[in-house]
């Protein structure tokens, strides 16, 4: 009875997530961590954001460049294991929440993000308004999908790099 309450809460938290964005599938690390060296070039001067952190993969990654790294996730069993085989790293934090319900740090440099192609524009628009109220530039790698009608400033077979300039 206990495994089947579990397995039916897993059920529904997986379901759920499909609707507040893509479900749990981790990035390549041998091409993330290609994007954070070769794409932006993340340093111990960035604060990056991972939009749905999964196991904190990209995390790890950016820290083990030096670089502060917070992630927003809805699962609560990945948001465990996150914090799981992140633990003792100061650089890493994992927070359980919606990430379009979250502001982001007025301090983020660099934000990921492995969506899926229908929440591209969304995200433009969410990119935006946080290069605005935090009046400083703010870099976008995405995985998987580019932004419509928004022109890179670099790419690779599968990630994209944008700027976002604040606006007045
Ligand atoms: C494609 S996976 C990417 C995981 C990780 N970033 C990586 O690249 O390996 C997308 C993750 O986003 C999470 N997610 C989806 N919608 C979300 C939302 N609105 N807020 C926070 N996390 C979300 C999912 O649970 C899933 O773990």
């Amino acid at each position: 009875m206990i495994l089947l309450t579990i397995f039916v809460c897993i059920v529904f938290v997986l379901g759920f997530v499909v609707f507040r964005g893509a479900p749990y599938v981790p990035s390549m690390k041998k091409y993330a961590a290609q994007s954070l060296d070769e794409l932006y070039h993340v340093t111990k001067k960035d604060v990056l954001i991972d939009v749905g952190s999964g196991d904190g993969v990209i995390l790890r990654l950016a820290a083990e460049r030096g670089a502060r790294a917070i992630g927003y996730e809805l699962n609560p069993i990945l948001v465990l294991m996150s914090k799981l085989l992140s633990r003792g790293n100061p650089l890493v934090e994992t927070k359980l929440a919606d990430f379009w319900l979250t502001a982001l740090p007025a301090e983020t440099t660099v934000v990921y993000a492995f969506s899926v192609g229908r929440d591209m524009k969304k995200l433009a628009n969410k990119m935006q308004q946080t290069a605005t109220r935090a009046q400083h530039p703010i870099w976008l790698i995405t995985y998987g999908h580019s932004i419509p009608k928004l022109k890179p400033n670099k790419s690779t077979n599968s990630h994209y790099l944008y700027l976002f300039e604040p606006k007045q």
